[in-house]
């Protein structure tokens, strides 16, 4: 159990959820081309991506904490998972009531944040670890 909370795993975790949110957030707007173009399963598609994609978001966003409380994330990076956790419920909400004004746009930002919080974990870690204690 102690070993599971080591950092060194919710953080790989963490990382391996952030990719899977960005794949499933760089679909939506495949899927929604297909239904635009006539394919008939393309919204069901789109929707059930979506909901994969809010318990992803949830999941993503419990190791953040864990990564932090565990010292191995600013506790700012863990906000910014939280919150996108938080703008993908909404993200889903507003693609049922068909809210498209606010649904595309949240949608384009959802993915580039996605995109650049994936970067920071794989690429720049240092952006969002949490700096070593003297
Ligand atoms: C850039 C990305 C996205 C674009 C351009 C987009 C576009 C759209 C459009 C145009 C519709 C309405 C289709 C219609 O009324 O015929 C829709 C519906 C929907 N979208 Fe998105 N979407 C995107 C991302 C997402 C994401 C990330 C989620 C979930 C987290 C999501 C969840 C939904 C849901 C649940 C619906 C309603 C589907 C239904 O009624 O069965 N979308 N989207």
């Amino acid at each position: 159990m102690t070993a599971l909370l080591a950092p060194r795993i919710p953080m790989l975790l963490l990382k391996l959820a952030a990719l899977a949110l960005v794949a499933a957030l760089a679909l939506q707007p495949i899927l929604v081309g297909q239904h635009f173009g006539g394919q008939p399963y393309a919204l069901q598609l789109h929707s059930a991506v979506g909901e994969g994609a809010a318990w992803l978001a949830l999941g993503q966003g419990l190791l953040a904490g864990l990564c932090w409380y565990r010292g191995a994330l600013r506790p700012s990076a863990a906000l910014v998972f939280l919150l996108i956790f938080v703008l993908v419920g909404l993200q889903l909400h507003v693609g049922y009531v068909r809210t498209l004004s606010l649904h595309i746009p949240l949608g384009t930002g959802l993915l580039a944040g996605s995109l650049v919080t994936t970067l920071w974990l794989w690429r720049w870690p240092a952006l969002c670890a949490q700096p070593a204690q003297e």
